[in-house]
């Protein structure tokens, strides 16, 4: 028997029992309801930045951050009120003003949570006028590319460089519309990055297409088949999905659920490009490729 008192509220008219300190993100996950984040990663103390989870309390006169605020007893919160919704709608239509518009040609397209938010909420362009700051690319790094222009500076890349894999290889740098992710402490290029071990955790970790794999542009996420595997390279076994198109390999991610908290290492993530790109294959020892194809083998035969 639990001696804590619980908290009891509503959510959109659902009951809710939760322990004190839940934020009502947790507890309106708990009842099956899902509020929309952007900056918000699981497993890590909440950014509350980009404004997107706002909720409704009744009687309260101002809109709070789901993810990072704790539900009280007797709350009544609304989730998709009118308030609420046009609240949403001026966060996107906000970020769209230092976002360029061309979804067909950006390589995250369909696998981005701006972009189907924008369209979840109806909104096809800014209302804001003005000119874009154009800025340049970052395409230092061998295993991903860094668009400044598309990055809606969520911080969950750099949070999750600094909490996640504990290297705090980059931040935010520059101000206003110049805004942008730079390696740490003010090094410009990714590849001068010493601190950088080229996980590629903030990769997974972008909501947009700012931050991608080079092959990325290689396919469209309803293109690939999805393999899950176990990594071989430690003794951790850390579970990863190989993405597949004509089988080849030509990415992989981790799963977000398994123990690993979705994190692999550069061997974990990137191994494939080592061994697919001509002249490369030395890098990996001959029994670890030949371990890659039999696992990849077995998995495709038990499909
Ligand atoms: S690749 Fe890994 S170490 Fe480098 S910036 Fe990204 S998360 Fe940090
Ligand atoms: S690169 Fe991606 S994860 Fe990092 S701040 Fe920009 S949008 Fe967010
Ligand atoms: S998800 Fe809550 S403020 Fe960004």
């Amino acid at each position: 028997m639990s001696y804590i008192k619980k908290i009891h509220a509503t959510i959109d008219g659902k009951e809710v029992e939760v322990d004190p300190g839940t934020t009502i993100l947790k507890a309106a996950e708990s009842v099956g309801i899902k509020i929309p984040t952007l900056c918000y990663l699981k497993f890590m103390t909440p950014e509350a930045s980009c404004r997107m989870c706002m909720v409704e309390i009744v009687g309260m006169p101002k809109l709070v951050t789901a993810c990072s605020f704790p539900i009280a007893d007797g709350n009544e919160i609304l989730t998709k009120s009118e308030r609420v919704i046009k609240a949403r709608r001026g966060v996107l239509d906000l970020m769209l003003s230092n976002h360029p518009n061309h979804c067909f040609d950006c390589a995250g397209n369909g696998d981005c949570e701006f972009q189907s938010l924008c369209y979840e909420y109806g909104v096809k362009k800014t209302s804001y006028e003005g000119e874009m700051v154009k800025k340049p690319i970052d395409d230092s790094n061998p295993y991903f590319t860094y668009d400044p222009n598309l990055c809606i500076l969520c911080h969950r890349c750099v949070n999750t460089c600094e909490h996640l894999v504990g290297r705090s290889a980059i931040g935010l740098s520059k101000r206003g519309f110049n805004s942008k992710v730079s390696a740490a402490p003010f090094q410009d290029q990714w590849i001068n990055n010493m601190e950088c071990e080229f996980c590629g955790n903030c990769i997974q970790a972008c909501p947009v297409g700012a931050l991608r794999p080079k092959n990325r542009s290689q396919y469209r996420p309803w293109e690939v088949k999805r393999v899950e595997s176990t990594c071989y390279n430690c003794k951790k076994e850390c579970k990863r999905v190989l993405l597949l198109k004509d089988n080849k390999i030509l990415d992989v991610v981790a799963d977000p659920d398994s123990a690993n908290k979705g994190r692999l290492c550069n061997k974990g993530r990137f191994e494939f490009y080592d061994v697919q790109r001509p002249g490369q294959i030395a890098v990996l020892e001959a029994k670890d490729i030949e371990r890659a194809r039999e696992a990849l083998k077995a998995q495709l035969d038990v499909e």
